[in-house]
């Protein structure tokens, strides 16, 4: 028997590689440089706001839109440059996209069999096992209008996970459903495709959807993957501004940077790395800033973690289920500060308490 020698263990190769795919629409840029890597069993998210290029990146993957420059490799080996290009059907790439679109003529046990075209398998065995795995073994000679959203959703997977492919690639693929059968689908489907070894790559403009699903996030922004890595390390070490703000909202404290040291009213930050005269923005999330009481006019002692307090005044709070989101007007200049308190603090407007900022949770950027 003839054995293909490999260079590395195949865990070492990724499943899914992109190399500097670009792509113009009449001149303009909309995928810039897109280099990235999915291993067997992973997740990655390609998360990033509307028009960034991310269902662009995925229709020159799955061959139905052609790069400009870049090269797309499975197993280590090229599908598609710009010379050679395996045609999309040959790729072995699975898509569910957002408007699955059922065959409303067929079954749900055709619509499953109509991935299967072309391949040496036997249909009612493969089929009877897919609907079986997606909890539907009851509804095979149903049609699609007898379907809950879910359940049509479900068959979809089913339809695309048929042909086994290497590779899924998903569209906002649970966008249409509600928030509820939503979380329950995910996670069913990632159980699934991680058991028969899928890569993914998921496209989401959700950031909790892309924590909740990702192993890795790829955070995409004007056509470029601005941060790539393990959501928590997104979350904690952001590249820019922007992306921490991606996650979740943000306050801005702005400042000039003097002898590694930018004074603001809630203390001084150390900067270190930032030049004399450098205007910097320091940046915290709501659920990070600390809230203490008045205590005749004054707030808790400075400390080296979280610095000076500075005081605010409510101009709102508001209950939000978990947490309470309560607004301040800052003495100091008079600007916005928004602050989440687990559970149920609800202030009087009008009331005014002290604001302090754990150095260890805020974010400098150079302004
Ligand atoms: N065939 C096309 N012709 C011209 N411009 C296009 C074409 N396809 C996409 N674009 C443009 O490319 C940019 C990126 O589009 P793309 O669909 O990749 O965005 P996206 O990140 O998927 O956005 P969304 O989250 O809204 O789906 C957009 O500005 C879009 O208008
Ligand atoms: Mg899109």
């Amino acid at each position: 028997m003839q054995q293909q020698t490999a260079p590395f263990s195949s865990k070492d190769v990724p499943r899914l590689e992109t190399r500097d795919l670009c792509r113009s629409f009449e001149g303009r840029r909309v995928v810039e440089n897109v280099s990235l890597k999915v291993m067997p069993g992973q997740v990655t998210c390609l998360l990033g706001p509307s028009g960034c290029g991310k269902s662009t990146t995925l229709r020159m993957i799955a061959g139905v839109e052609m790069q400009d420059g870049g090269e797309i490799l499975v197993d280590g080996q090229v599908i598609c440059d710009t010379i050679f290009r395996i045609p999309p059907e040959r790729r072995r790439i699975g898509l569910m996209f957002q408007d699955f679109a059922l065959f409303p003529h067929l079954s749900v046990a055709a619509n499953v069999a109509f991935g299967l075209k072309g391949l040496k398998v036997d249909p009612r065995r493969r089929v009877g096992e897919l609907l079986e795995k997606v909890g539907l073994s009851d509804k095979i000679d149903a049609y699609p209008h007898e379907l809950s959203g879910g359940e049509q959703q479900r068959v979809a997977l089913a339809r695309a996970l048929a042909p086994r492919p290497r590779i899924m690639l998903m569209d906002e693929p649970f966008s249409g459903l509600d928030n509820r059968l939503r979380d329950g689908i995910r996670d069913e489907t990632l159980e699934i495709l991680k058991a028969e070894d899928t890569a993914v790559l998921l496209v989401t403009h959700e950031p909790e959807e892309a924590m909740r699903m990702a192993d890795e996030i790829a955070l995409m922004r004007g056509g470029r993957i601005v941060q790539q890595g393990a959501p928590y390390n997104i979350y904690k070490s952001p590249v820019d501004k922007a992306a921490v703000a991606f996650f979740s909202d943000i306050n801005i404290i702005r400042a000039r940077v003097q002898g590694a040291i930018a004074p603001t009213p809630f203390g001084p930050f150390f900067c270190p790395g930032h030049a004399d005269g450098d205007h910097v923005e320091i940046v915290i999330r709501p659920q990070h800033v600390r809230v203490d009481f008045d205590r005749g006019g004054r707030g808790p002692n400075p400390t080296i973690e979280h610095g000076t307090a500075a005081r605010g005044v409510v101009t709102r709070a508001r209950f939000m289920g978990s947490e309470s989101l309560v607004e301040f007007a800052m003495d100091h200049d008079g600007g916005i500060f928004r602050v989440t308190v687990p559970n149920i603090f609800l202030p009087q407007p009008g009331q005014p308490l002290w604001l302090t900022i754990p150095r260890d949770r805020c974010f400098i950027f150079n302004a």
